[in-house]
């Protein structure tokens, strides 16, 4: 199965995400995120056995650091990719310790991911067109008191994430 571990935004960090999708793709086009399926990835793991599933929970279970005051305040746009996402102005060092203690865990139990470093983003659109400005848009203050195991399922009309367990502080 292919999982990867995330911030699962609460109802009101959810609708105030699907806002801002709907402001960019007026701007932007492309593929909208479902608002089931914003998420902040923290670590992507990729496939796993089933068998792998129990340490890599109880590696999660390792963390400690996991409140974090996070505001997303920042709309942006990656021409590589052609993704418009949310972002947040300043990262808090809670969210980095957070990505590292949880990274460290995984390296520590020999589990693998993408070892990319950790960009805080919330993908909201996917090929996108370049937005001449970027639009003003609402501050969405999110208060994070954990993070979740998650499973992407292929369907032919695209991906669905599942949590699969969260961990909370
Ligand atoms: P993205 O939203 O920035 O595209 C599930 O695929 C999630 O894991 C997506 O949010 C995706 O990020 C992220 N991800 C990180 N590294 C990935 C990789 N190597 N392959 C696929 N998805 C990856």
């Amino acid at each position: 199965m292919r999982l990867f571990f995330a911030l699962w935004p609460d109802d009101a960090v959810r609708a105030g995400l699907a806002r801002w999708s709907r402001e960019l793709h007026a701007l932007c086009g492309g593929r909208p995120t479902r608002p089931e399926n914003l998420h902040v990835t923290l670590a992507f793991l990729g496939n796993v056995e089933e068998a792998q599933v129990a340490e890599i929970e109880r590696a999660a279970g390792e963390v400690t650091s996991k409140r974090v005051s996070l505001v997303l305040d920042r709309p942006g746009y990656w021409k590589q990719n052609r993704i418009a996402w949310a972002g947040a102005s300043t990262v808090p060092p809670e969210l980095e310790a957070l990505v590292s203690e949880l990274r460290g865990a995984l390296v520590k139990s020999q589990i693998g991911f993408d070892a990319k470093s950790f960009v805080s983003h919330v993908t909201l659109l996917r090929d996108a067109r370049e937005p001449k400005g970027m639009p003003g848009l609402d501050p969405i203050p999110w208060k994070i008191d954990g993070f979740a195991l998650v499973r992407s399922v292929t369907l032919p009309r695209g991906s669905r994430y599942e949590v699969l367990r969260s961990w909370s502080a």
